[in-house]
């Protein structure tokens, strides 16, 4: 007998079929019982009724075993019916219900939307937590929105390749995350912040449109909507000016959000620059929505553009606003060479910003080396510096590079917003806690002492 799904039952009323799933909930009245089962499409409530009631001590069907019943799916009288669930016209007469798998009490409720649950406990036992129907439907809509994004993208003649996740730092104005060689003991990997480099030495390779739905690593202090890893759907294209750039991802946004349902405030995304968003806002992450509209969870889209290129750091030092890779805007090319009225250098970038969270950014590249050369002596790297840490991409711009820019989105702070979440970690499968922990398994660890030896590595014990 194949499976059916409790989500199928309405349409097969009169057979008996095979089902399998988790007892969602149990109500028991003695001479009969009803068990709602829970699969992947569904909840149907199941009666179990006579000899089906009989069996051996200790094996009374419980809510969250896992179970498979042989039953009749039939019509519920009228005054049994439902509403509030899909199948709710239907029920299963349990003919045969065997239990493939028994389940402790768990250590929390997974009825209710969890909000109030301690984040720790959460996270240890995550496969539960994930049982939740909130949180599972977060986790499916992500997927639904990959997909989207994925369908506009092929449709649209971009390819999607991976890029090494060990690797070199790019700089993305974080800490990086790094991994100790074993075959070069005393040398690093570190873990991408970005696929920044690798999409752009893609289009030195003429592949001219890149994704890549990217797992990028940061060692940045958490916030509610910033982990040590996130995903980007990171994206590069050749021959395009910043509009042309500009308006194939609100295309894409336009058409993923619209397709998953949600009402969009304005349309063509209102386009802002920096110093109109500081003076009327006071912040480039703002939010353009009336009270009305949060209430109705509209979705407010805009462009940030004509941000300054570079910023004094804590040192007194230049260093970049957004990246180091952006072009100037053309017409401050020649002050960015001849490195003067460097606070007046506007950069290509562009921020996407929705509902006051910054979801995305980008720019048009410097695909000329000695722009690239400048904007590092500008932020006082060494000569050898440079050709040590970007001597690659400088070299890659000298065997003919391509016109490119392209952006990165962030998935989780989009499903934040389309899930109407606040924190990064509700639309996360295995988030980190807080304070940095995985879910589930216990990292970071101590490890092995050989493992240690191995790597050439001693820990300088505190004292
Ligand atoms: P940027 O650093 O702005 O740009 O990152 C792009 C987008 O990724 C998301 N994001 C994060 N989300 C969660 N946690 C984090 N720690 C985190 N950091 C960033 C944000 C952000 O807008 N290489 C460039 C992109 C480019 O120019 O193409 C980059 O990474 O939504």
């Amino acid at each position: 007998m194949f499976r059916c799904l409790a989500g199928e039952t309405i349409q097969k009323v009169g057979e008996e079929v095979l089902l399998q799933g988790w007892i969602n909930t149990r109500r028991d009245h003695g001479k009969i019982m009803f068990l709602d089962l829970r699969d992947r499409s569904g909840i149907v409530q199941l009666v179990v009724s006579g000899s089906g009631l009989e069996r051996p001590e200790g094996l009374t069907p419980s809510a969250e075993d896992v179970i498979e019943v042989v039953g009749l799916i039939k019509e519920r009288p009228a005054s049994m019916v439902n509403p509030k669930l899909e199948t709710g016209t239907v029920e299963v007469e349990v003919k045969k219900l065997t239990i493939l798998s028994k389940a402790k009490e768990l250590p929390f409720p997974i009825d209710t939307d969890g909000y109030d649950l301690d984040e720790e406990i959460r996270l240890k036992y995550r496969y539960l937590d994930l049982r939740r129907a909130r949180l599972n439907n977060n986790i499916r809509l992500r997927s639904k929105f990959v997909q989207l994004i994925r369908s506009f993208l092929f449709r649209n003649n971009f390819i999607e390749i991976e890029t090494p996740h060990l690797s070199q730092s790019t700089p993305e104005g974080s800490r990086d995350f790094l991994v100790p060689s074993r075959l070069q003991a005393g040398k690093f990997y570190a873990l991408p912040q970005s696929p920044q480099q690798y999409k752009q030495l893609l289009m030195v390779a003429g592949f001219e449109r890149y994704f890549q739905i990217a797992k990028c690593f940061r060692d940045e202090d958490l916030r509610s909507d910033r982990g040590f890893e996130h995903t980007q759907i990171d994206i590069e294209m050749s021959f395009v000016e910043r509009e042309d750039v500009m308006r194939i991802l609100e295309e894409m946004m336009i058409e993923v959000f619209e397709a998953m349902g949600e009402k969009i405030k304005q349309k063509p995304f209102p386009v802002l620059t920096y110093q109109e968003a500081i003076q009327r806002f006071g912040s480039d992450k703002f939010d353009l929505r009336s009270e009305e509209e949060k209430k109705g969870n509209v979705k407010a889209f805009a462009w940030v553009v004509d941000f300054p290129f570079f910023e004094k750091d804590k040192i007194d030092k230049w260093t970049f606003t957004h990246n180091p890779f952006s072009n100037p805007k053309k017409e401050f090319t020649s002050d960015l060479l001849a490195k003067r009225n460097i606070d007046k250098i506007l950069t290509s970038q562009y921020d996407l910003i929705c509902n006051g969270f910054e979801v995305g950014g980008g720019s048009i590249r410097s695909h000329d080396p000695k722009v690239l050369q400048s904007v590092f002596e500008i932020m006082s790297y060494g000569k050898s510096e440079i050709i040590k840490k970007f001597g690659h991409m400088l070299k890659a711009f000298t065997y003919g590079a391509p016109p490119h820019g392209g952006c990165a989105f962030g998935v989780e702070r989009l499903m934040m917003i389309i899930a109407r979440e606040k924190y990064l970690r509700e639309v996360v499968a295995f988030p980190q806690t807080s304070g940095g922990k995985t879910s589930v398994m216990d990292a970071p660890s101590e490890v092995a002492e050989d493992q240690l030896q191995e790597l050439g590595i001693r820990l300088v014990n505190e004292t």
